[in-house]
């Protein structure tokens, strides 16, 4: 018998019989990764102690957490939001030194193929929402601006929808476009005035946070996926911060570097220069910094 076939389950052996029956899993970082789950899930078994009926409530929870996902869902990374999981996963794997810009989640409405865009045009395609004109400068840490920086950009329109979730209401690609930085590093687009909206709740999570005394919303913003050859991605949003959920984002993406004052305007000169109709507009400028990659900084002493 091997030792991974050993020992009787009781409820003070639980986690080293289970450990021991993965011991010759081939992949290190499975068997590693199930012994920290085993021992911390028994852990919160043998706290919780759930009765038969919770058990299999938790079952049911998941099973249709599972039930309502396709290729537009994906309730599991919902539900990971809104426990603070993919915050966490998202703060340990974007540490960054200070000063440059933090990232936050990416969230599941982003799209590849968004539309190229020269500098300065409207991403909002059905006229719908108040005029905001969105600009700021992009830099590395030593303040230096930088050139064909890709910035893909999207945002939910006045009623708190993306484009996605109102196919055929929406034009195609609505509130959603890519620039391209010049040599000054300045990016500058047309858009809308976002406002909160309430994450997917239609299904078992969205009941889980109603069980909670939890709403699902999240403040209004707009997000950017900021990428450069040579610089490490940059997934973020800029919020509002006087939206009135902004101390209570749903799913925890809230970071007060990320907050940027979204100011009203009325003064008919700037906005027919920015080719808005009528006299109020909003302005929000946000600047953003880039880290080089490690592999980058490693090589290029090598490389002088
Ligand atoms: C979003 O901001 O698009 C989002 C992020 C996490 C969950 C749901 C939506
Ligand atoms: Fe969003």
């Amino acid at each position: 018998m091997d030792e991974h076939e050993s020992g009787y389950f009781t409820e003070e052996t639980s986690v080293d019989v289970v450990t021991n029956r993965n011991k010759n899993a081939e992949n290190q970082r499975l068997r590693a990764v199930m012994e920290v789950i085993t021992r911390k899930l028994h852990e919160a078994v043998k706290e919780i102690e759930p009765t038969d009926r919770e058990w299999m409530e938790a079952i049911l929870f998941l099973t249709k957490t599972g039930q309502i996902c396709d290729d537009y869902r994906q309730e599991f990374i919902l539900l990971s939001d809104v426990l603070g999981v993919s915050m966490l996963v998202d703060a340990i794997q974007s540490r960054r030194p200070s000063g440059a810009t933090e990232n936050t989640v990416l969230g599941p409405f982003h799209v590849g193929g968004a539309p190229d865009m020269a500098m300065g045009s409207n991403i909002c395609l059905d006229q719908k929402g108040e005029p905001m004109f969105v600009h700021g400068c992009i830099r590395d840490l030593d303040g230096k601006p930088l050139e064909g920086v890709r910035i893909d950009v999207w945002q939910a329109n006045d009623e708190g929808f993306y484009d996605v979730q109102q196919r055929g209401v929406q034009p195609e690609f609505n509130l959603r476009g890519v620039f391209k930085t010049q040599s000054d590093g300045r990016y500058w687009f047309k858009a809308i005035k976002p406002r909160y909206y309430p994450i997917p709740d239609d299904g078992p999570v969205g009941q889980l946070l109603g069980h909670l005394g939890r709403h699902p919303y999240r403040p209004a913003h707009f997000h950017y996926l900021i990428t450069l050859d040579g610089y490490d991605k940059l997934t973020t949003h800029i919020f509002d911060p006087d939206d009135r959920y902004i101390h209570s984002d749903a799913v925890f993406g809230v970071k007060q570097s990320l907050m940027a004052e979204f100011k009203r305007k009325e003064d008919a000169e700037q906005a027919a220069a920015h080719g808005f109709d009528g006299s109020v507009f909003y302005d929000v400028e946000y600047d953003f910094v880039l880290v080089k990659s490690k592999t980058t900084a490693l090589t290029r002493p090598a490389q002088k």
